[in-house]
């Protein structure tokens, strides 16, 4: 019985220490390290993250900036392949021929023609 006692309570005192040891060690750090951390990080990731994601995305339209709703819309709901849907139905509306009239160069980068975008906002696009 006392062997029992004995080993017990070195068992008890191995795993107190070792509580002791684990539970010390965090509350030592935890103040000291994030806390001088925690104000820079949103800081520092906030500014980074925004401009990464679109550009992240392979299906992101290559404008940023947009002069129509009807693309900006699309852009914003699926990115490119929307945009190409929404312009093949704003054709197919305005019974415009072909995606040249307007762009003078297609995938990847559909650059308008000079008078790209009067044409569309002469056909109705809005
Ligand atoms: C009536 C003129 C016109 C025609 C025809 C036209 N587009 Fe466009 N397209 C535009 C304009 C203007 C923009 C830019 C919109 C903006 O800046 O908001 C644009 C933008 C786009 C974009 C977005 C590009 C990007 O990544 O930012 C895609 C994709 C596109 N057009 C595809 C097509 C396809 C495919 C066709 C043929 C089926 C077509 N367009 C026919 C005027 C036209």
């Amino acid at each position: 019985m006392t062997r029992l006692a004995l080993g017990s309570s070195i068992f008890v005192i191995l795993c107190g220490l070792g509580v002791a040891t684990v539970a010390g060690t965090p509350p030592a750090n935890t103040p000291s390290m994030p806390a001088p951390n925690l104000p820079k990080d949103p800081g520092q990731v906030a500014p980074v993250a925004p401009p990464v994601a679109p550009s992240a995305d392979p299906n992101a339209c290559v404008h940023t900036a947009f002069k129509t709703q009807l693309v900006q819309q699309a852009c914003a709901k699926g990115g490119q392949p929307e945009a190409k849907a929404a312009m093949k139905a704003f054709m197919k509306d305005k019974k415009i021929k072909s995606c040249n009239v307007c762009h003078s160069k297609l995938a990847p980068k559909y650059d308008l023609k000079p008078d790209g975008l009067d044409q569309f906002t002469k056909a109705g696009g809005k």
